[in-house]
């Protein structure tokens, strides 16, 4: 297998907040670099940090343009519509986005004979009844996200079956670190404009398998350099689970806002969330190697330091 420094690397979705990680390693292990992305949510200050990476500013959905593309000896997938609510407003869009443009890029990556990553989701298992929950569980999605999901790793493995293209399927749980979206930031937007009131949308007890960016690109890199890893589907986890009225309490900890602050809930969430998510991950610490070392305490200091909430907070 060729060493990733000589890999002409391509990476979908590369200007968001996974792809901007994932890039600035691989800027370390290679100079052909390209990164493809529309910016639909993706940030052109990412790609600016990433000064070694070849940016094109392009859909997925437009093949002919992927596909004009300098070819590519590995792909990473990344690119997609990420927002649950957003998929039960927008169904048809949420396939689009997801479904087809994944096998757009199929279509790419068989063009080039390229290795390629596909960037899944816990949302594949809908609300599990096995916890933690191991790979071989079952699709029972309960998102238009979730489905979309679905329909681009059966593409995968379809492609891995029909045309013998080398693929792995990762299913992400919760990612978090600097430059995320998700609970983590809303909880820290939500405190620097009121903290004297925290709203959790939906009960509180919904609990998630937070996992730190940092692991995630580890696993995204070391796999690649595996045959092993060649037409499987990993769990990335943390391979534990925290109830976000735990996380919110955390927070609030952190900032020194335990009496002060008054933790409300809307009891309702949003279509499609889910209950629980616990990655068993023994899979990929046994055939990746790979462990994750970074705790959402330590993290959650850190994010809070970096936005200089604290600071904030004291102003007001
Ligand atoms: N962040 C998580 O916790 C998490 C969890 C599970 C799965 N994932 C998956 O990981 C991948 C990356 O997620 P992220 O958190 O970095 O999201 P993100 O929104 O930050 O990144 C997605 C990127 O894809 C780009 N994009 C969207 N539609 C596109 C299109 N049609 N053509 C080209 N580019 C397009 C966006 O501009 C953005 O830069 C996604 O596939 C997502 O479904 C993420």
């Amino acid at each position: 297998m060729a060493q990733l420094n000589e890999k002409r690397v391509l990476v979908t979705g590369g200007a968001g907040f996974i792809g901007f990680h994932l890039c600035k390693k691989l800027s370390e292990y290679t100079s052909n670099l390209t990164i493809y992305d529309n910016l639909s949510s993706g940030k052109l200050e990412n790609v600016k940090d990433l000064p070694k990476a070849n940016f094109v500013k392009g859909d997925i959905l437009d093949l002919t343009k992927l596909c004009s593309l300098e070819k590519a000896d590995l792909i990473y997938h990344l690119a997609a519509q990420v927002v649950v609510p957003y998929s039960m407003e927008n169904p048809l869009e949420d396939f689009e986005t997801n479904a087809h443009g994944t096998l757009n890029v199929l279509e790419k990556a068989r063009k080039d004979d390229a290795r390629i990553v596909f960037a899944s989701s816990a949302a594949v298992y809908g609300n599990p009844t096995k916890l933690p929950t191991p790979e071989d569980y079952g699709f029972n999605p309960f998102s238009c996200y979730g489905l979309s999901k679905v329909v681009g790793e059966e593409y995968c493995n379809m492609y891995a079956n029909q045309y013998g293209l080398e693929v792995t399927i990762m299913r992400f749980a919760n990612v978090y670190g600097s430059r995320c979206h998700g609970v983590i930031n809303d909880f820290l937007d939500k405190l620097s404009r009121n903290p004297n009131r925290l709203e959790i949308i939906g009960t509180g007890l919904q609990s998630r398998d937070f996992v730190h960016i940092s692991d995630i690109v580890e696993a995204l890199i070391t796999s690649v350099q595996k045959e092993k890893a060649i037409g499987q589907t990993y769990n990335l986890g943390y391979g534990k689970t925290t109830k976000i009225i735990d996380l919110a309490k955390m927070i609030l900890k952190i900032l020194d806002l335990t009496n002060k602050t008054v933790i409300t809930t809307t009891n309702v969430s949003w279509k499609g969330d889910i209950n629980t998510i616990w990655f068993d991950i023994s899979k990929a610490k046994k055939e990746l190697n790979w462990h994750p070392k970074i705790t959402l305490e330590d993290t959650l200091k850190e994010m809070i330091k970096e936005r200089k909430l604290g600071d904030d907070i004291n102003t007001h």
